[in-house]
């Protein structure tokens, strides 16, 4: 007899294979398939095979009909192909070959609405959609990712025990995968976990390129540094990764970081994170100016004719010690902020779309496995379980007195880079974004007197009940008002 799959998988780009031999080295037994291009030699599923079948619960598939035959029901499909129209391809195909009851994972980074259709979609034909993202990268994928699953609820007993198993585990012990909520809301999360990413990764290369204009740091020092801040509350994979890059040499002389084009990428994360915080009216400075960092990054001829002109020269040169201590600070304090920002755009969604995603399991789940886990996220979670973040984390009791220490330092690192011409976007959106949340009075009165006066778009007044809203006729010549002495 014929032994069935526990777990069909879709896709065997570097992520796809490497979740299929994790799934399998946790004791699944794991079928695969992989769209064939035409004329290509060897399919991906015959290499996939060869490489890795041996001795291992696999079975490979040239045929969609005969994979789908091979899996036990309630048949489980993860799907790792590029976001977007190939997903749509693969669930085209797949459905009709699919029961009621069949359950779908889409482990890329897909968009939280595009998920959001499917699951409504394959609703209707009774198969259980559900979008997980998935960080860390192939490591992660094949020894232990931080998974964020979310979508049709039926779903949730079949695909957890599975998900569950492949995921990184905490320094506690607790697995790196919680149900997330309903439709997007797997995808949302992880969408703002890489908008995260794009924040921290900024501020690293901000305080990288500060301690090399300011401090006048070569590669080593400025990795020693970074080393050190890892064994503090700095402690980070981002921190780790830095500190490893400024070390790396070429094999024949000088660092390889120093021989990379300084032009970003970007694949759309960090983008769409900015556009859903638009969308719901929820500030994001830091992953804005973080994106906006790269595209500027990409327009490599303009920024070398315009530095012609008016490139300028740090003249200051900061000890080192001095610098080190005021960067540490920043560093601790605009990272809590930019992460505060992504738990506020988190929570917003979920009460905008209903889906009660649970700040304190999401923090938890970061702390290991993904991109941006760090020791700092299990103080986060700790916020959030004690329930000491009701009006934010910053105000948060283990939050507040660091950040109130840390300021100082940061407004002065903002300040230097300023008079010194260093470019610090995110560094600076950031601080002005706290400065801007801890004034009580705000000149948005006065935005709101000019709306009046060219728009009629009327105000509210200090001296009246909130929802009445006033209108000025401003070219009028104004009301008599009581008299002086009155
Ligand atoms: C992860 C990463 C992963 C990927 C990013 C890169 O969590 O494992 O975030 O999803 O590396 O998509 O994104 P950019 O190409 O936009 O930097």
């Amino acid at each position: 007899m014929i032994q069935l799959s526990d777990v069909g998988l879709i896709g065997l780009g570097v992520m796809g294979a490497n979740l299929a031999l994790n799934l399998e080295s946790k004791g699944w037994r794991v079928s695969v398939w992989n769209r064939t291009a035409p004329g290509v030699g060897k399919s991906s599923v015959q290499r996939f095979m060869d490489a890795h079948a041996e001795g291992r619960r696999l079975a490979g598939f040239s045929g969609l009909s005969a994979f789908v035959a091979s899996l036990s029901r309630p048949r489980v499909v993860i799907v790792m192909v590029p976001a977007g129209a190939a997903v749509d391809e693969v669930v085209g195909n797949l459905l009709p070959l699919l029961s009621p009851g069949d359950v779908l994972v889409d482990g890329g980074n897909s968009h939280y609405a595009d998920t959001e259709r499917r699951v409504q979609l394959l609703r209707m034909r009774g198969v259980h959609f559900v979008g997980a993202g998935v960080s860390g990268g192939a490591e992660g994928a094949r020894y232990g990712a931080s998974i964020m699953p979310g979508g049709a609820d039926e779903a949730r007993p079949v695909v957890m025990p599975l998900l569950e198993s492949i995921a990184a585990r905490a320094a506690d012990g607790t697995p790196c995968c919680s149900w997330i909520g309903p439709g997007g809301a797997g995808h949302f999360v992880k969408m703002v976990h890489n908008g995260i990413e794009y924040a921290d990764m900024q501020l690293i290369a901000e305080t990288y390129a500060l301690l090399g204009a300011l401090g006048r740091l070569d590669n080593e020092s400025r990795a020693g540094l970074f080393e050190q801040w890892n064994g503090g509350r700095l402690r980070s994979y981002l921190m780790e990764i830095t500190a490893a890059i400024l070390r790396r040499r070429e094999p024949g002389g000088g660092y390889l970081l120093d021989r990379i084009l300084d032009v970003a990428g970007q694949k759309g994360t960090g983008r769409w994170t900015v556009t859903a915080a638009l969308d719901l009216g929820v500030p994001q400075d830091a992953v804005a100016s973080a994106v906006f960092q790269r595209a500027l990054s990409a327009h490599k001829e303009q920024r070398a004719m315009v530095s012609s002109f008016l490139g300028t020269r740090p003249v200051a040169v900061v000890p080192v010690a001095e610098l080190s201590a005021e960067l540490e600070q920043a560093l601790y304090a605009a990272r809590l902020v930019a992460y505060a920002q992504g738990f506020e755009l988190i929570e917003a969604a979920s009460r905008s779309f209903d889906w009660a995603v649970d700040a304190a399991s999401v923090a938890r789940l970061w702390r290991g496995g993904c991109i941006i886990r760090s020791a700092f996220l299990d103080d986060i979670a700790g916020a959030f379980e004690a329930g000491e973040a009701g009006q934010g984390l910053l105000l948060s009791s283990r939050f507040l007195a660091p950040l109130c220490e840390a300021l100082p330092h940061w407004r002065r690192v903002v300040s230097r880079s300023v008079t010194d011409g260093v470019a610090v976007p995110v560094f600076s959106a950031l601080l002005n974004y706290l400065h801007a949340l801890s004034t009580e009075r705000l000149p948005a009165h006065l935005i709101q007197a000019q709306r009046d006066y060219f728009g009629a778009h009327t105000f509210e007044r200090v001296d009246d009940l909130r929802g009445h809203f006033h209108h000025e006729d401003w070219t009028a010549p104004p009301m008599p008002g009581p008299s002086a002495n009155s």
